[in-house]
C-alpha cells in the first residue's frame, strides 16, 4: 500500500519524458515512484493548490488527486475498501460524485465499477451527498493492469483529460512541413528545458514552423523564435496567429536570424534573460543550413552564450540510427549512433559551450529515424 497527500497520474506516448516534464516543473517537490509507471507520488512544501497550478502547463499530466492511496488488488473488495478508508473519509464541502478509468486492460476479477459502487456507500455512510450530474468533488478509482494496482484519492481540478492537442496538429496548421515538430513532443521538451512557469525567455534559435514556439505561447510563457529562413519566419507567424484564434501572440515574437549569431540578431533586451532553449536543428534535404551539421550545432551553442541568463536548461533534439530502447532514459551512451558525426563530438560540444548532459531519452520517428532528446544544463561559472 502506498498513501500520499497528492499523486499524479501520467498520460502519453513517453513515460520517461512524462516524468522528467513532472519533475522540472516542481523542482521543489519529491516526486517519486509508485507500483505503477504512470502514478507519482509527489511530497514537500508546495501546497496542493501550488501544485495544480505549476501543472497546468504539462503536455504529459493526466490527473492530480489528493488522499491518495494505491493497493494491490487482492481479490478481495472489502480488503481494497478498509484501506480505501482514509482516502475517503474526508471533509468535503458539497456534492460528491465516484469516476473511474483504466490504464491498461481490466485487472482479472476486479470490477471498477462495483469498487465504485461500493465507494459511493461509503461516502453516503460517511454524511456526503451523491450528485451524479454535477458533483463538487469527485473521488477517482484508476487501475493499472500491469502492476495489478488500483489508485483513489479526490480530484484536484478535472477528472482525466487528454492533452488536446488534435486541434493544433502540424498537418492542420496553416504552414506544414515535413520537420514540423509535434506539440505534445515541443510542449514537453520546453517544460523540462525551462521548469516553472516564469518570466523566463525561452529562444528557439531554429524555429521552423514555429512547433515550439506556439506552444511556449499557448502555455503563457515569453519566448522568442528566430529562423535564417524568412518563408520559414512567415510561415511559423501565419501558425502562431492561427493558433491564437487570429490574435497575435501576447508573449512570444518570431523574427528572422542567425542562430550562429545570436548576440547580433536577437534584440539586446533579450540578453542575458534567456533561460531556456529548445533546438531542434535541421538534417536531411528539407532543411537549408548553411554549415555542415555538427558545425552549426556548435557555433550555435557557443552563441548561445552570448545571449544565455545565468543558469539555463536546454532540450536539444538529434537524429540518431535507431536504437532498441525508446522509452527509457537510462541507456550506454556507446549506443547512441547520431546522423551527423559521434556522440563523443556531440558531448564533447556541449561541454566546452558549458552544458552539462541531465538527461537522455530516445523517440522514436520511423522504421529508420530515432530522436535523442538531449536536457542538459548551463551555469555561468563567474
Ligand atoms: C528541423 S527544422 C526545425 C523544425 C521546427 N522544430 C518545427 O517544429 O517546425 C530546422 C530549422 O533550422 C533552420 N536553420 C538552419 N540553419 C539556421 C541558422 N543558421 N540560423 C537559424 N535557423 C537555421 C532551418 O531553416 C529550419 O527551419
Amino acid at each position: 500500500m502506498v498513501m500520499s497527500e497528492v499523486m499524479v497520474t501520467l498520460r502519453g506516448w513517453h513515460l520517461a519524458l512524462a516524468h522528467a516534464e513532472l519533475q522540472a516543473l516542481l523542482p521543489t517537490m519529491t516526486v517519486t515512484s509508485t507500483p505503477s509507471k504512470r502514478w507519482y507520488a509527489v511530497e514537500g512544501p508546495m501546497s496542493v493548490e501550488g501544485i495544480e497550478r505549476a501543472l497546468e502547463p504539462a503536455a504529459n499530466v493526466e490527473s492530480i488527486l489528493s488522499h491518495a492511496t494505491i493497493v494491490e488488488w487482492n481479490g478481495s473488495y472489502e480488503g481494497v475498501m478498509d484501506i480505501f478508508q482514509t482516502s475517503l473519509q474526508q471533509d468535503i464541502n458539497g456534492t460528491v460524485s465516484t469516476y473511474t478509468w483504466r490504464h491498461g486492460k481490466k485487472i482479472d476479477g476486479c470490477s471498477l465499477s462495483s469498487l465504485s459502487k461500493m465507494c459511493g456507500g461509503a461516502l453516503v455512510d460517511f454524511g456526503n451527498n451523491i450528485d451524479l450530474e454535477q458533483a463538487d468533488q469527485t473521488f477517482g478509482l484508476c487501475s493499472d493492469a500491469a502492476s495489478s494496482c488500483i489508485l483513489a484519492g479526490w480530484f484536484v481540478g478535472s477528472t482525466p483529460s487528454a492533452f488536446g492537442a488534435e486541434r493544433r496538429q502540424a498537418t492542420e496548421r496553416p504552414f506544414f512541413k515535413p520537420v514540423s515538430l509535434d506539440p505534445r513532443l515541443a510542449r514537453t521538451a520546453i517544460n523540462i528545458a525551462c521548469g516553472p512557469i516564469s518570466t523566463n525567455i525561452v529562444l528557439d534559435p531554429m524555429t521552423g514552423t514555429g512547433g515550439f514556439i506556439i506552444e511556449a505561447s499557448l502555455s503563457k510563457r515569453n519566448g522568442v523564435g528566430l529562423d535564417h529562413n524568412s518563408a520559414m519566419i512567415e510561415g511559423a507567424q501565419s501558425n502562431l496567429k492561427w493558433a491564437h484564434d487570429g490574435e497575435d501572440s501576447p508573449t512570444c515574437v518570431l523574427l528572422r536570424g542567425d542562430a550562429t549569431a545570436l548576440g547580433t540578431f536577437l534584440p539586446q533586451h533579450y540578453h542575458g534573460h534567456i533561460a531556456g532553449i529548445v533546438l531542434d536543428p535541421p538534417y536531411g534535404r528539407n532543411s537549408q543550413g548553411s554549415y555542415q551539421p555538427l558545425e552549426l550545432l556548435e557555433k550555435t551553442l557557443m552563441s548561445a552564450k552570448d545571449v544565455l541568463a545565468k543558469t539555463a536548461g536546454m532540450v536539444l533534439i538529434l537524429p540518431i540510427h535507431p536504437m532498441t530502447v525508446f522509452e527509457e532514459s537510462g541507456f550506454h551512451h556507446d549506443e547512441i549512433k547520431p546522423l551527423h558525426g559521434t556522440f563523443s563530438e556531440v558531448q564533447r560540444m556541449l561541454s566546452v559551450c558549458g552544458w552539462t548532459i541531465e538527461a537522455m531519452f530516445t523517440e522514436r520517428v520511423h522504421k529508420s529515424l530515432t530522436r535523442l532528446v538531449v536536457h542538459a544544463k548551463f551555469v555561468l561559472l563567474n
